[in-house]
Protein backbone atom coordinates (compact mmCIF):
# COMPACT_ATOMS: atom_id res chain seq x y z
CA UNK A 1 0.00 0.00 0.00
CA UNK A 2 0.74 3.52 -0.69
CA UNK A 3 1.97 5.62 1.92
CA UNK A 4 1.28 9.56 1.87
CA UNK A 5 3.48 12.13 1.80
CA UNK A 6 1.89 13.92 4.05
CA UNK A 7 4.59 16.45 5.40
CA UNK A 8 7.80 14.75 4.83
CA UNK A 9 9.72 17.97 3.32
CA UNK A 10 12.86 17.17 0.56
CA UNK A 11 15.81 18.82 2.75
CA UNK A 12 18.49 17.04 0.34
CA UNK A 13 18.47 15.63 -2.96
CA UNK A 14 20.29 12.31 -3.66
CA UNK A 15 23.33 14.00 -5.21
CA UNK A 16 24.03 16.63 -2.60
CA UNK A 17 25.15 15.47 0.38
CA UNK A 18 28.89 16.06 1.48
CA UNK A 19 31.45 15.38 4.40
CA UNK A 20 30.57 18.74 5.71
CA UNK A 21 26.73 17.38 6.22
CA UNK A 22 27.50 14.70 8.86
CA UNK A 23 25.51 15.24 11.83
CA UNK A 24 22.41 16.69 9.91
CA UNK A 25 19.12 15.30 9.62
CA UNK A 26 18.23 14.44 5.89
CA UNK A 27 14.69 13.76 4.16
CA UNK A 28 15.31 12.18 0.73
CA UNK A 29 13.00 11.37 -1.39
CA UNK A 30 13.30 9.11 -4.53
CA UNK A 31 13.84 5.88 -6.30
CA UNK A 32 15.00 2.65 -4.86
CA UNK A 33 17.83 2.42 -7.03
CA UNK A 34 19.28 -0.91 -5.92
CA UNK A 35 19.16 -2.96 -2.00
CA UNK A 36 21.45 -5.07 -0.85
CA UNK A 37 20.41 -7.07 1.99
CA UNK A 38 23.39 -8.65 4.27
CA UNK A 39 21.03 -9.76 6.86
CA UNK A 40 21.09 -7.59 9.88
CA UNK A 41 22.29 -4.88 7.82
CA UNK A 42 20.69 -3.26 4.93
CA UNK A 43 21.94 -0.47 2.35
CA UNK A 44 19.37 1.63 0.04
CA UNK A 45 20.98 3.33 -2.78
CA UNK A 46 18.38 6.44 -3.37
CA UNK A 47 18.24 8.01 -6.89
CA UNK A 48 16.61 10.96 -7.92
CA UNK A 49 17.52 13.12 -11.54
CA UNK A 50 20.49 15.04 -8.89
CA UNK A 51 22.49 11.58 -8.18
CA UNK A 52 22.40 8.22 -5.39
CA UNK A 53 22.96 8.72 -2.41
CA UNK A 54 23.10 5.34 -0.08
CA UNK A 55 21.00 4.42 3.01
CA UNK A 56 22.04 2.54 6.05
CA UNK A 57 19.24 0.40 7.62
CA UNK A 58 20.75 -1.42 10.71
CA UNK A 59 19.10 -1.98 14.53
CA UNK A 60 15.00 -1.61 14.31
CA UNK A 61 13.79 -4.92 13.44
CA UNK A 62 10.74 -2.94 12.20
CA UNK A 63 12.83 -0.94 10.02
CA UNK A 64 14.84 -3.80 8.73
CA UNK A 65 11.41 -5.20 7.80
CA UNK A 66 10.45 -2.37 5.64
CA UNK A 67 13.73 -1.89 4.30
CA UNK A 68 13.74 -5.63 2.92
CA UNK A 69 10.29 -5.50 1.39
CA UNK A 70 11.36 -2.43 -0.62
CA UNK A 71 12.25 -3.44 -4.88
CA UNK A 72 13.96 -1.93 -7.22
CA UNK A 73 11.89 1.21 -8.46
CA UNK A 74 9.52 2.04 -5.30
CA UNK A 75 9.47 5.45 -4.22
CA UNK A 76 10.58 6.39 -1.05
CA UNK A 77 11.20 9.07 1.73
CA UNK A 78 14.16 8.93 4.22
CA UNK A 79 14.36 10.41 7.08
CA UNK A 80 17.49 10.23 9.02
CA UNK A 81 21.42 11.51 10.23
CA UNK A 82 23.65 11.72 7.70
CA UNK A 83 27.02 9.69 8.69
CA UNK A 84 30.49 9.52 7.23
CA UNK A 85 31.06 6.67 5.55
CA UNK A 86 33.47 3.87 6.88
CA UNK A 87 36.89 4.57 5.35
CA UNK A 88 36.42 0.54 3.52
CA UNK A 89 33.16 1.57 2.02
CA UNK A 90 33.90 4.70 0.75
CA UNK A 91 33.22 4.91 -2.80
CA UNK A 92 35.14 8.20 -4.75
CA UNK A 93 33.19 7.49 -7.69
CA UNK A 94 30.28 9.02 -6.99
CA UNK A 95 30.03 12.58 -5.29
CA UNK A 96 27.91 11.53 -2.39
CA UNK A 97 30.11 8.68 -1.98
CA UNK A 98 31.88 9.84 1.85
CA UNK A 99 28.80 9.89 3.06
CA UNK A 100 25.47 7.60 4.16
CA UNK A 101 21.87 8.43 5.81
CA UNK A 102 21.29 6.32 8.77
CA UNK A 103 17.49 5.55 8.28
CA UNK A 104 14.87 6.45 10.98
CA UNK A 105 12.37 6.47 9.23
CA UNK A 106 11.23 4.63 5.79
CA UNK A 107 7.89 5.41 4.05
CA UNK A 108 6.89 3.61 0.71
CA UNK A 109 5.58 6.21 -1.16
CA UNK A 110 4.80 3.90 -4.59
CA UNK A 111 5.42 0.65 -5.27
CA UNK A 112 6.83 -0.39 -8.81
CA UNK A 113 6.00 -3.84 -11.09
CA UNK A 114 9.66 -5.30 -11.97
CA UNK A 115 10.70 -3.08 -14.79
CA UNK A 116 10.80 -4.62 -18.07
CA UNK A 117 14.87 -3.74 -18.00
CA UNK A 118 17.23 -2.57 -15.13
CA UNK A 119 17.53 1.17 -14.48
CA UNK A 120 20.86 0.96 -12.61
CA UNK A 121 22.90 -1.71 -14.57
CA UNK A 122 23.90 -0.59 -18.20
CA UNK A 123 21.96 -3.45 -20.39
CA UNK A 124 21.48 -3.84 -23.73
CA UNK A 125 18.28 -3.32 -24.28
CA UNK A 126 16.48 -3.34 -27.43
CA UNK A 127 15.47 0.16 -28.99
CA UNK A 128 11.95 -1.01 -29.44
CA UNK A 129 11.75 -1.88 -25.59
CA UNK A 130 12.93 1.20 -24.40
CA UNK A 131 10.81 3.10 -26.24
CA UNK A 132 7.93 1.17 -25.16
CA UNK A 133 8.36 2.28 -21.66
CA UNK A 134 10.00 5.48 -22.46
CA UNK A 135 9.16 6.51 -19.07
CA UNK A 136 11.55 4.31 -17.79
CA UNK A 137 14.26 4.55 -20.13
CA UNK A 138 14.17 7.62 -19.26
CA UNK A 139 15.39 7.39 -15.81
CA UNK A 140 18.48 5.87 -17.17
CA UNK A 141 21.45 8.01 -16.29
CA UNK A 142 22.82 8.31 -19.97
CA UNK A 143 19.21 9.83 -20.90
CA UNK A 144 19.19 11.92 -17.83
CA UNK A 145 22.06 13.23 -18.93
CA UNK A 146 21.39 14.12 -22.50
CA UNK A 147 17.90 15.79 -21.37
CA UNK A 148 19.44 18.05 -19.12
CA UNK A 149 22.57 18.86 -21.55
CA UNK A 150 19.52 20.08 -24.15
CA UNK A 151 17.57 21.48 -21.50
CA UNK A 152 21.18 23.98 -20.48
CA UNK A 153 21.71 24.65 -24.28
CA UNK A 154 18.12 25.87 -24.37
CA UNK A 155 18.25 28.22 -22.03
CA UNK A 156 22.09 29.45 -23.08
CA UNK A 157 20.47 29.57 -26.99
CA UNK A 158 17.54 31.95 -25.28
CA UNK A 159 20.12 33.81 -23.30
CA UNK A 160 22.36 34.78 -26.15
CA UNK A 161 19.84 36.04 -28.46
CA UNK A 162 18.72 38.20 -26.05
CA UNK A 163 21.79 39.59 -25.73
CA UNK A 164 21.72 40.01 -29.13
CA UNK A 165 18.94 42.44 -29.41
CA UNK A 166 16.32 39.06 -30.50
CA UNK A 167 12.75 38.95 -30.01
CA UNK A 168 11.66 35.60 -29.02
CA UNK A 169 8.20 35.60 -30.95
CA UNK A 170 5.97 32.25 -31.67
CA UNK A 171 4.48 31.95 -35.20
CA UNK A 172 1.09 29.39 -35.79
CA UNK A 173 1.15 25.97 -35.90
CA UNK A 174 -2.26 24.92 -37.82
CA UNK A 175 -1.56 26.70 -40.98
CA UNK A 176 -0.55 26.90 -44.48
CA UNK A 177 1.83 25.00 -46.30
CA UNK A 178 5.36 26.36 -46.33
CA UNK A 179 7.92 24.50 -49.15
CA UNK A 180 10.96 22.90 -47.14
CA UNK A 181 10.89 19.98 -49.80
CA UNK A 182 9.01 17.64 -47.48
CA UNK A 183 5.25 16.67 -47.61
CA UNK A 184 2.97 18.11 -44.95
CA UNK A 185 1.00 17.07 -42.19
CA UNK A 186 -2.73 18.12 -42.75
CA UNK A 187 -4.98 18.71 -40.35
CA UNK A 188 -9.05 18.99 -41.46
CA UNK A 189 -10.80 21.86 -40.31
CA UNK A 190 -14.44 21.07 -38.57
CA UNK A 191 -15.75 24.17 -39.62
CA UNK A 192 -14.84 24.66 -42.77
CA UNK A 193 -15.41 21.07 -44.33
CA UNK A 194 -13.14 19.93 -47.05
CA UNK A 195 -10.53 22.49 -45.92
CA UNK A 196 -7.16 21.90 -44.35
CA UNK A 197 -4.72 23.52 -42.46
CA UNK A 198 -0.72 22.88 -42.82
CA UNK A 199 1.28 22.05 -40.05
CA UNK A 200 5.00 24.24 -40.54
CA UNK A 201 7.54 22.49 -41.93
CA UNK A 202 9.15 25.39 -40.92
CA UNK A 203 7.92 29.39 -39.69
CA UNK A 204 10.12 30.62 -42.94
CA UNK A 205 7.08 32.76 -44.05
CA UNK A 206 6.08 33.99 -41.01
CA UNK A 207 9.54 34.87 -39.79
CA UNK A 208 9.67 36.84 -43.23
CA UNK A 209 6.52 38.83 -42.32
CA UNK A 210 7.77 39.45 -39.48
CA UNK A 211 10.74 41.46 -40.57
CA UNK A 212 8.58 43.09 -42.80
CA UNK A 213 6.39 43.74 -40.09
CA UNK A 214 9.69 45.58 -38.35
CA UNK A 215 10.93 43.25 -35.53
CA UNK A 216 14.27 43.56 -36.84
CA UNK A 217 15.85 40.22 -35.10
CA UNK A 218 13.49 37.34 -34.34
CA UNK A 219 14.34 34.12 -32.79
CA UNK A 220 12.14 30.74 -31.67
CA UNK A 221 12.69 27.63 -30.59
CA UNK A 222 10.00 26.02 -33.18
CA UNK A 223 8.86 23.27 -33.67
CA UNK A 224 8.57 21.93 -37.51
CA UNK A 225 6.62 19.18 -38.47
CA UNK A 226 7.97 17.26 -42.06
CA UNK A 227 6.32 13.83 -43.36
CA UNK A 228 9.69 12.53 -44.84
CA UNK A 229 11.58 9.14 -44.36
CA UNK A 230 13.09 9.03 -40.79
CA UNK A 231 17.01 8.35 -40.30
CA UNK A 232 19.27 9.04 -37.33
CA UNK A 233 19.25 12.38 -37.75
CA UNK A 234 15.43 13.07 -39.08
CA UNK A 235 12.29 12.64 -37.19
CA UNK A 236 8.72 13.85 -38.48
CA UNK A 237 9.00 16.94 -35.57
CA UNK A 238 11.42 18.10 -34.52
CA UNK A 239 12.83 21.40 -32.85
CA UNK A 240 14.74 24.12 -35.08
CA UNK A 241 16.38 27.26 -33.32
CA UNK A 242 15.05 29.84 -36.10
CA UNK A 243 16.30 32.99 -36.79
CA UNK A 244 16.00 35.97 -39.02
CA UNK A 245 17.28 39.46 -39.10
CA UNK A 246 16.76 42.46 -41.14
CA UNK A 247 19.21 44.26 -43.45
CA UNK A 248 21.14 40.88 -43.18
CA UNK A 249 24.28 40.09 -44.71
CA UNK A 250 26.39 36.83 -44.73
CA UNK A 251 28.88 37.64 -42.80
CA UNK A 252 26.52 39.15 -40.34
CA UNK A 253 24.28 35.81 -40.06
CA UNK A 254 27.64 33.78 -39.88
CA UNK A 255 28.55 35.87 -36.78
CA UNK A 256 25.49 35.67 -34.84
CA UNK A 257 25.39 31.52 -35.65
CA UNK A 258 28.87 31.18 -34.62
CA UNK A 259 28.63 32.93 -31.75
CA UNK A 260 25.18 30.71 -30.49
CA UNK A 261 27.30 27.38 -30.96
CA UNK A 262 30.10 28.74 -29.16
CA UNK A 263 27.17 29.22 -26.20
CA UNK A 264 26.19 25.95 -26.86
CA UNK A 265 29.58 24.26 -27.02
CA UNK A 266 30.47 26.14 -23.85
CA UNK A 267 27.85 23.54 -21.80
CA UNK A 268 30.00 20.68 -22.41
CA UNK A 269 32.97 22.91 -21.58
CA UNK A 270 34.39 23.61 -25.19
CA UNK A 271 35.64 26.59 -27.06
CA UNK A 272 35.30 26.51 -30.32
CA UNK A 273 37.64 28.69 -32.35
CA UNK A 274 36.17 31.20 -34.85
CA UNK A 275 35.55 31.84 -37.17
CA UNK A 276 34.51 28.84 -39.08
CA UNK A 277 36.54 27.60 -42.11
CA UNK A 278 34.01 28.32 -45.45
CA UNK A 279 34.46 26.47 -48.44
CA UNK A 280 32.32 26.99 -52.04
CA UNK A 281 29.57 24.02 -52.56
CA UNK A 282 31.49 23.10 -55.83
CA UNK A 283 34.46 22.23 -53.75
CA UNK A 284 32.82 20.66 -50.81
CA UNK A 285 31.69 18.16 -53.91
CA UNK A 286 35.00 17.80 -55.97
CA UNK A 287 36.95 17.14 -52.02
CA UNK A 288 34.76 15.82 -50.31
CA UNK A 289 31.48 14.04 -52.54
CA UNK A 290 29.38 15.71 -50.27
CA UNK A 291 28.15 19.22 -49.29
CA UNK A 292 28.27 18.52 -45.55
CA UNK A 293 31.83 17.19 -45.72
CA UNK A 294 33.30 15.34 -42.57
CA UNK A 295 36.83 17.12 -41.85
CA UNK A 296 37.79 15.34 -38.86
CA UNK A 297 39.97 13.10 -41.12
CA UNK A 298 41.66 13.17 -44.38
CA UNK A 299 41.00 10.90 -47.84
CA UNK A 300 40.65 13.90 -49.75
CA UNK A 301 39.48 13.03 -53.39
CA UNK A 302 41.32 14.36 -56.14
CA UNK A 303 41.26 14.67 -59.86
CA UNK A 304 43.11 12.47 -62.21
CA UNK A 305 41.53 13.12 -65.43
CA UNK A 306 44.05 14.63 -67.00
CA UNK A 307 46.29 12.08 -66.47
CA UNK A 308 44.21 9.71 -68.28
CA UNK A 309 43.01 11.53 -71.30
CA UNK A 310 45.66 9.44 -73.36
CA UNK A 311 45.67 6.61 -70.80
CA UNK A 312 45.58 3.00 -72.70
CA UNK A 313 42.93 1.82 -70.31
CA UNK A 314 39.77 2.14 -72.41
CA UNK A 315 37.38 2.89 -69.88
CA UNK A 316 39.54 6.07 -68.45
CA UNK A 317 40.52 7.55 -71.77
CA UNK A 318 36.70 7.35 -72.24
CA UNK A 319 35.08 9.04 -69.79
CA UNK A 320 37.79 12.09 -69.88
CA UNK A 321 36.76 11.78 -73.54
CA UNK A 322 33.35 12.31 -72.79
CA UNK A 323 33.16 15.16 -70.19
CA UNK A 324 33.73 13.14 -67.71
CA UNK A 325 36.39 12.46 -65.16
CA UNK A 326 38.73 10.34 -63.14
CA UNK A 327 39.03 10.71 -59.00
CA UNK A 328 39.77 8.77 -56.28
CA UNK A 329 41.44 8.95 -52.74
CA UNK A 330 44.59 7.51 -50.92
CA UNK A 331 43.67 5.09 -47.78
CA UNK A 332 46.44 5.81 -45.32
CA UNK A 333 48.19 2.54 -44.15
CA UNK A 334 46.22 -0.06 -46.49
CA UNK A 335 48.45 -0.94 -48.85
CA UNK A 336 47.86 -4.20 -47.39
CA UNK A 337 45.06 -4.82 -47.63
CA UNK A 338 44.09 -8.42 -48.63
CA UNK A 339 42.26 -9.71 -51.74
CA UNK A 340 39.29 -9.72 -49.99
CA UNK A 341 39.50 -7.01 -48.07
CA UNK A 342 40.45 -5.25 -51.44
CA UNK A 343 37.54 -7.33 -53.13
CA UNK A 344 34.89 -6.00 -50.50
CA UNK A 345 35.71 -1.82 -51.31
CA UNK A 346 35.16 -2.51 -54.94
CA UNK A 347 31.69 -3.87 -53.72
CA UNK A 348 30.93 -1.33 -51.72
CA UNK A 349 31.63 1.08 -54.15
CA UNK A 350 29.64 -0.83 -56.80
CA UNK A 351 26.58 -0.54 -54.15
CA UNK A 352 27.19 2.95 -53.69
CA UNK A 353 26.93 3.35 -57.61
CA UNK A 354 30.08 3.30 -58.88
CA UNK A 355 30.46 0.81 -62.64
CA UNK A 356 34.09 0.12 -60.58
CA UNK A 357 36.46 0.97 -58.67
CA UNK A 358 40.42 0.64 -59.59
CA UNK A 359 43.10 0.56 -56.92
CA UNK A 360 46.52 1.25 -57.49
CA UNK A 361 49.69 0.52 -54.58
CA UNK A 362 53.42 0.43 -54.49
CA UNK A 363 55.15 -3.06 -54.04
CA UNK A 364 58.19 -4.27 -52.75
CA UNK A 365 59.38 -4.80 -56.16
CA UNK A 366 57.61 -1.50 -57.97
CA UNK A 367 53.96 -0.65 -58.18
CA UNK A 368 50.74 -2.61 -58.66
CA UNK A 369 47.11 -1.58 -60.37
CA UNK A 370 44.12 -4.26 -60.65
CA UNK A 371 43.86 -2.89 -64.07
CA UNK A 372 46.57 -4.08 -65.98
CA UNK A 373 45.94 -2.03 -69.10
CA UNK A 374 46.73 0.95 -67.36
CA UNK A 375 50.51 0.12 -67.02
CA UNK A 376 53.61 0.76 -64.76
CA UNK A 377 54.41 4.45 -66.09
CA UNK A 378 50.42 5.27 -65.27
CA UNK A 379 50.47 3.77 -62.00
CA UNK A 380 53.52 5.08 -61.34
CA UNK A 381 52.45 8.91 -62.62
CA UNK A 382 48.85 8.20 -60.57
CA UNK A 383 50.74 7.42 -57.22
CA UNK A 384 52.66 10.08 -57.24
CA UNK A 385 50.40 12.69 -57.83
CA UNK A 386 48.06 11.54 -55.43
CA UNK A 387 51.10 11.84 -53.11
CA UNK A 388 50.21 7.56 -52.32
CA UNK A 389 53.41 6.12 -49.97
CA UNK A 390 54.54 2.53 -50.32
CA UNK A 391 51.57 2.19 -46.85
CA UNK A 392 49.22 3.53 -49.16
CA UNK A 393 46.55 2.12 -51.13
CA UNK A 394 45.39 4.24 -53.92
CA UNK A 395 41.29 3.71 -55.21
CA UNK A 396 40.06 5.59 -58.31
CA UNK A 397 36.73 5.92 -60.19
CA UNK A 398 35.69 7.51 -63.71
CA UNK A 399 32.15 9.18 -64.54
CA UNK A 400 30.93 12.52 -64.27
CA UNK A 401 32.94 14.89 -62.13
CA UNK A 402 29.76 15.50 -59.54
CA UNK A 403 28.47 11.73 -59.83
CA UNK A 404 32.31 10.14 -59.35
CA UNK A 405 32.85 12.43 -56.04
CA UNK A 406 29.60 11.96 -54.86
CA UNK A 407 30.00 8.29 -54.71
CA UNK A 408 33.49 8.53 -53.44
CA UNK A 409 32.35 10.62 -51.07
CA UNK A 410 30.11 8.20 -49.73
CA UNK A 411 32.99 5.21 -50.09
CA UNK A 412 35.39 8.01 -48.51
CA UNK A 413 32.98 8.06 -45.25
CA UNK A 414 32.62 4.03 -44.87
CA UNK A 415 36.27 3.67 -45.25
CA UNK A 416 36.66 6.32 -42.93
CA UNK A 417 34.37 4.47 -40.11
CA UNK A 418 36.03 0.83 -41.16
CA UNK A 419 39.49 1.80 -40.76
CA UNK A 420 38.40 4.15 -37.75
CA UNK A 421 40.44 6.94 -39.47
CA UNK A 422 37.95 9.44 -37.40
CA UNK A 423 39.56 11.02 -33.94
CA UNK A 424 37.20 11.05 -30.79
CA UNK A 425 36.95 14.56 -29.44
CA UNK A 426 37.06 16.77 -32.47
CA UNK A 427 35.32 19.12 -33.68
CA UNK A 428 35.16 20.53 -37.32
CA UNK A 429 32.52 23.02 -37.85
CA UNK A 430 32.35 24.82 -41.45
CA UNK A 431 29.83 27.41 -43.58
CA UNK A 432 29.19 25.51 -46.91
CA UNK A 433 28.24 28.37 -49.16
CA UNK A 434 27.60 29.51 -52.74
CA UNK A 435 24.79 26.55 -53.66
CA UNK A 436 23.20 26.94 -56.71
CA UNK A 437 19.65 27.98 -56.46
CA UNK A 438 18.21 25.39 -58.87
CA UNK A 439 17.84 21.76 -59.66
CA UNK A 440 16.69 20.51 -62.67
CA UNK A 441 13.83 17.84 -62.11
CA UNK A 442 14.18 15.97 -64.98
CA UNK A 443 10.76 14.11 -64.41
CA UNK A 444 8.46 16.63 -64.06
CA UNK A 445 10.64 19.23 -66.75
CA UNK A 446 11.29 21.83 -64.24
CA UNK A 447 13.66 23.77 -61.56
CA UNK A 448 13.49 22.46 -58.04
CA UNK A 449 14.48 25.20 -55.56
CA UNK A 450 18.17 23.52 -53.69
CA UNK A 451 16.93 24.97 -50.96
CA UNK A 452 13.39 27.41 -50.64
CA UNK A 453 11.79 29.33 -52.65
CA UNK A 454 12.64 32.58 -51.28
CA UNK A 455 16.29 31.89 -51.22
CA UNK A 456 17.89 35.00 -53.16
CA UNK A 457 20.25 34.81 -56.54
CA UNK A 458 23.94 36.36 -56.24
CA UNK A 459 23.48 39.73 -57.56
CA UNK A 460 26.01 39.12 -60.02
CA UNK A 461 23.95 36.25 -61.28
CA UNK A 462 20.42 37.66 -61.18
CA UNK A 463 20.79 38.34 -65.31
CA UNK A 464 20.95 34.84 -66.05
CA UNK A 465 18.43 34.20 -63.41
CA UNK A 466 15.73 33.40 -66.76
CA UNK A 467 17.70 32.87 -69.16
CA UNK A 468 20.67 30.32 -67.69
CA UNK A 469 18.43 29.43 -64.44
CA UNK A 470 21.02 26.38 -63.37
CA UNK A 471 24.10 28.22 -63.32
CA UNK A 472 22.67 30.56 -61.06
CA UNK A 473 24.26 30.10 -57.51
CA UNK A 474 22.29 31.24 -54.30
CA UNK A 475 23.27 33.46 -51.49
CA UNK A 476 22.75 30.30 -49.31
CA UNK A 477 24.83 28.86 -46.25
CA UNK A 478 24.48 25.87 -44.40
CA UNK A 479 27.00 25.01 -41.28
CA UNK A 480 28.37 21.37 -41.01
CA UNK A 481 29.94 19.77 -37.68
CA UNK A 482 31.54 16.85 -38.06
CA UNK A 483 29.46 15.68 -41.58
CA UNK A 484 26.20 16.58 -39.88
CA UNK A 485 24.05 19.35 -41.40
CA UNK A 486 23.16 21.19 -38.26
CA UNK A 487 21.86 24.37 -39.94
CA UNK A 488 20.79 26.09 -43.37
CA UNK A 489 19.90 29.73 -44.28
CA UNK A 490 19.91 32.08 -46.84
CA UNK A 491 19.86 35.89 -47.55
CA UNK A 492 15.81 36.12 -48.93
CA UNK A 493 14.56 37.55 -52.00
CA UNK A 494 13.05 40.79 -50.61
CA UNK A 495 11.11 42.14 -54.03
CA UNK A 496 8.15 40.87 -55.07
CA UNK A 497 8.91 40.76 -58.79
CA UNK A 498 12.11 38.54 -58.31
CA UNK A 499 9.88 36.32 -56.35
CA UNK A 500 7.40 36.04 -58.81
CA UNK A 501 9.84 34.87 -61.40
CA UNK A 502 11.31 32.11 -58.98
CA UNK A 503 7.64 31.06 -58.47
CA UNK A 504 7.50 30.81 -62.08
CA UNK A 505 10.79 29.03 -62.71
CA UNK A 506 9.55 26.25 -60.25
CA UNK A 507 6.52 26.05 -62.64
CA UNK A 508 3.95 27.74 -60.39
CA UNK A 509 1.38 29.39 -62.64
CA UNK A 510 0.71 33.10 -61.27
CA UNK A 511 -3.07 31.89 -60.61
CA UNK A 512 -1.17 28.85 -58.30
CA UNK A 513 1.60 31.47 -56.77
CA UNK A 514 -1.55 33.73 -55.85
CA UNK A 515 -3.29 30.85 -54.17
CA UNK A 516 -0.48 29.06 -52.24
CA UNK A 517 1.46 32.46 -51.45
CA UNK A 518 -1.03 35.58 -52.41
CA UNK A 519 -0.61 36.96 -49.34
CA UNK A 520 3.18 36.64 -48.76
CA UNK A 521 3.71 38.18 -52.60
CA UNK A 522 1.07 41.28 -51.44
CA UNK A 523 2.98 41.86 -48.15
CA UNK A 524 6.48 41.99 -50.09
CA UNK A 525 4.73 45.33 -51.78
CA UNK A 526 4.56 47.28 -48.51
CA UNK A 527 7.53 48.12 -47.71
CA UNK A 528 10.04 44.62 -47.05
CA UNK A 529 13.80 45.69 -45.87
CA UNK A 530 15.97 43.17 -47.39
CA UNK A 531 16.83 40.07 -44.83
CA UNK A 532 18.03 36.78 -43.99
CA UNK A 533 18.58 34.28 -41.52
CA UNK A 534 18.92 30.46 -40.97
CA UNK A 535 17.73 27.87 -38.85
CA UNK A 536 19.91 25.48 -36.69
CA UNK A 537 18.47 22.31 -35.98
CA UNK A 538 18.16 21.83 -32.10
CA UNK A 539 18.33 18.11 -32.26
CA UNK A 540 21.22 17.67 -34.24
CA UNK A 541 23.49 20.28 -31.64
CA UNK A 542 22.29 18.37 -28.40
CA UNK A 543 22.76 14.69 -30.49
CA UNK A 544 26.37 15.72 -31.65
CA UNK A 545 27.25 17.70 -28.31
CA UNK A 546 26.20 14.56 -26.26
CA UNK A 547 27.92 12.59 -28.23
CA UNK A 548 24.90 10.56 -29.52
CA UNK A 549 25.09 9.23 -32.84
CA UNK A 550 20.78 9.52 -33.51
CA UNK A 551 18.99 12.35 -32.49
CA UNK A 552 16.37 9.68 -30.36
CA UNK A 553 18.71 9.65 -27.44
CA UNK A 554 18.06 13.89 -27.04
CA UNK A 555 14.39 13.62 -27.82
CA UNK A 556 12.02 12.63 -24.80
CA UNK A 557 9.92 10.63 -26.87
CA UNK A 558 10.70 10.18 -30.32
CA UNK A 559 9.20 8.37 -33.00
CA UNK A 560 10.08 4.60 -34.43
CA UNK A 561 12.08 4.98 -37.87
CA UNK A 562 8.66 3.48 -38.81
CA UNK A 563 7.32 6.59 -38.13
CA UNK A 564 5.20 5.15 -34.57
CA UNK A 565 5.27 6.43 -31.23
CA UNK A 566 5.31 2.96 -29.03
CA UNK A 567 5.30 4.04 -26.02
CA UNK A 568 1.28 5.87 -26.91
CA UNK A 569 0.41 3.83 -30.27
CA UNK A 570 -0.26 6.69 -32.40
CA UNK A 571 -1.10 7.15 -34.58
CA UNK A 572 -4.18 5.18 -34.28
CA UNK A 573 -7.82 4.85 -35.22
CA UNK A 574 -10.41 7.61 -34.29
CA UNK A 575 -14.45 7.47 -33.16
CA UNK A 576 -15.94 7.26 -36.28
CA UNK A 577 -17.94 10.04 -35.09
CA UNK A 578 -14.71 12.15 -35.19
CA UNK A 579 -14.11 11.39 -38.61
CA UNK A 580 -18.17 12.26 -39.24
CA UNK A 581 -17.57 15.64 -37.46
CA UNK A 582 -14.80 16.14 -39.62
CA UNK A 583 -16.45 15.60 -42.88
CA UNK A 584 -14.11 12.43 -43.63
CA UNK A 585 -14.35 9.20 -45.04
CA UNK A 586 -11.92 6.41 -44.88
CA UNK A 587 -12.04 4.72 -48.40
CA UNK A 588 -11.04 1.00 -48.68
P1 LIG B 1 16.27 23.46 -43.45
O1 LIG B 1 15.22 22.69 -44.13
O2 LIG B 1 17.68 23.34 -43.94
O3 LIG B 1 15.98 25.02 -43.49
O4 LIG B 1 16.25 23.09 -41.90
C1 LIG B 1 17.14 23.69 -41.00
C2 LIG B 1 17.73 22.66 -40.07
O5 LIG B 1 16.71 21.91 -39.41
C3 LIG B 1 17.17 20.59 -39.15
N1 LIG B 1 16.23 19.63 -39.75
C4 LIG B 1 15.81 18.50 -39.13
N2 LIG B 1 16.14 17.97 -37.95
C5 LIG B 1 15.54 16.81 -37.59
N3 LIG B 1 14.63 16.18 -38.36
C6 LIG B 1 14.27 16.66 -39.56
N4 LIG B 1 13.35 16.03 -40.30
C7 LIG B 1 14.89 17.88 -40.01
N5 LIG B 1 14.78 18.65 -41.12
C8 LIG B 1 15.60 19.69 -40.95
C9 LIG B 1 18.53 20.47 -39.77
C10 LIG B 1 18.53 21.58 -40.78
O6 LIG B 1 19.83 22.05 -41.06
N6 LIG B 1 13.44 27.61 -43.25
C11 LIG B 1 14.76 27.08 -43.53
C12 LIG B 1 15.84 27.83 -42.79
C13 LIG B 1 16.12 29.20 -43.33
O7 LIG B 1 16.24 29.34 -44.54
O8 LIG B 1 16.28 30.12 -42.51
C14 LIG B 1 14.81 25.61 -43.16
O9 LIG B 1 13.91 25.06 -42.56
O10 LIG B 1 19.51 20.68 -38.78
Amino acid sequence: MAEQLGNLARTHTCGALRPGDVGQQAVLLGWVHRVRDLGALVFIDVRDRHGITQVIVEGSEALLERAKRLRSEYVVGILGEVERRSPDTVNLNVPTGEVEVRAAEIRILNEAKTPPFSIAEDQNVSEETRLRYRYLDLRRPPLQRNIRLRHRITMAIRKYFDEQGFYEIETPILTKSTPEGARDFLVPSRVHPGEFYALPQSPQIFKQILMIAGFDRYVQIARCFRDEALRADRQLEFTQVDLEMSFATPPLVFEIVEGALAACFREIGVEIPRPFRRMPYAEAIARYGSDKPDLRFGLEIQDFGALFAGSPFGIFREAVAHGGTVRGFVIPGASGYSRREVDSLVEQAKQLGAAGLVWARHTADGVQCSVKAVGEDGTRRVLDQAGATPLDLLVMASGAPDAVSKVLGQLRLQVARQAKLIPDGRWELLWVTDFPLFDWNADEKRWDSVNHPFTAPREEDLPRLESDPGSVLAKAYDVILNGWELGGGSIRIHDRETQATVFRLLGLSDEDAKHRFGFFLESLEYGTPPHGGLALGLDRICALLAGESSIREVIPFPKTTQAVDLMCDAPSTVDPRQLRELSIKIQG
